[in-house]
């Protein structure tokens, strides 16, 4: 039996997917949810009740797993708790500490976006939600914990952009990807090692799904991790 791994979100339609293919794997999945059931989820998971919001409610959902991915979507108001900085920096910060509070160090998967870095882009009129999405990614690359981070184009439920994956760095791209290429490099991000300290966008082409992930992984650059750490406040 594998290690177990904590999915934030993982009720959610990329959530769910993420779930799935981890248990088809032979992982323990704990889902973590603010409203748990197990809907469209695998029977033999495991539902934790936690908001990222309130750090009080993740300790016990996130010990002991050497895997954590956080997949949620932001509130998108200007302040309080249903804004991007509660959910997106807040949060990921929330996690991170929960994740670790035994001495453990979990790999962390973030799922973020693109156009984090393009802060003219239309979306950060809704609570500054890129540049606190930025924030949040950052303290991840500054935790000190083995991470990934993968930044989505636009997310489709079909494969109409093609199943081949196409791996940026960089953020100036635009496009789109299925949730079942997301899930599928979540869980590869996890597995292998050629993928931590990394940040990419991903995309979809027309071709083939990819069988390794691992030569996709090796093309990319090691993130250059930011000499300040974020976890004041
Ligand atoms: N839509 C796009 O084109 C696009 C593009 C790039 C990236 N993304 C990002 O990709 C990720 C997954 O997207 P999706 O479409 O699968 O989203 P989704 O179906 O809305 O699922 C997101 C999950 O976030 C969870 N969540 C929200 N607030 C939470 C909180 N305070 N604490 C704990 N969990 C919370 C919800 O779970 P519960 O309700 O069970 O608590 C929900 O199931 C999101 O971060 C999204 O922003 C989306």
């Amino acid at each position: 039996m594998h290690d177990r791994i904590a999915v934030v979100g993982g009720a959610g339609r990329l959530g769910t997917r993420i779930t799935r293919r981890l248990m088809e794997q032979g992982y323990r999945v704990r889902v973590v949810s603010r409203e748990p059931h197990r809907g469209r989820l695998p029977l033999g998971v495991e539902l934790h009740r936690g908001d990222v919001r309130y750090a009080d409610t993740l300790a016990s959902a996130l010990r002991g797993c050497a895997g954590v991915v956080f997949t949620v979507e932001p509130g998108t108001a200007n302040s309080g708790p249903d804004s991007p900085e509660t959910t997106m920096y807040d949060g990921v910060r929330n996690v991170l500490a929960a994740a670790t509070g035994e001495g453990e160090s979990p790999h962390m998967v973030l799922i973020s976006q693109i156009f984090v870095t393009r802060r003219e882009h239309p979306m950060n009129a809704y609570g500054q939600l890129l540049d606190w999405r930025l924030r949040g990614e950052d303290a991840v690359r500054a935790c000190g914990l083995p991470y990934t981070v993968i930044r989505p184009s636009w997310l489709t439920d079909d494969t109409f952009a093609g199943a081949r994956v196409r791996l940026e760095q960089g953020d100036r791209g635009d496009g789109w990807v299925s949730r079942d290429a997301v899930a599928e490099a979540a869980v590869n991000a996890l597995v292998t090692t050629e993928a931590r300290g990394m940040t990419f966008e991903l995309y979809n082409e027309p071709g083939e799904a990819p069988v390794d992930w691992a030569p996709l992984f090796r093309r990319l650059t090691h993130d250059r991790v930011p000499s300040w750490t974020d976890h004041s406040g």
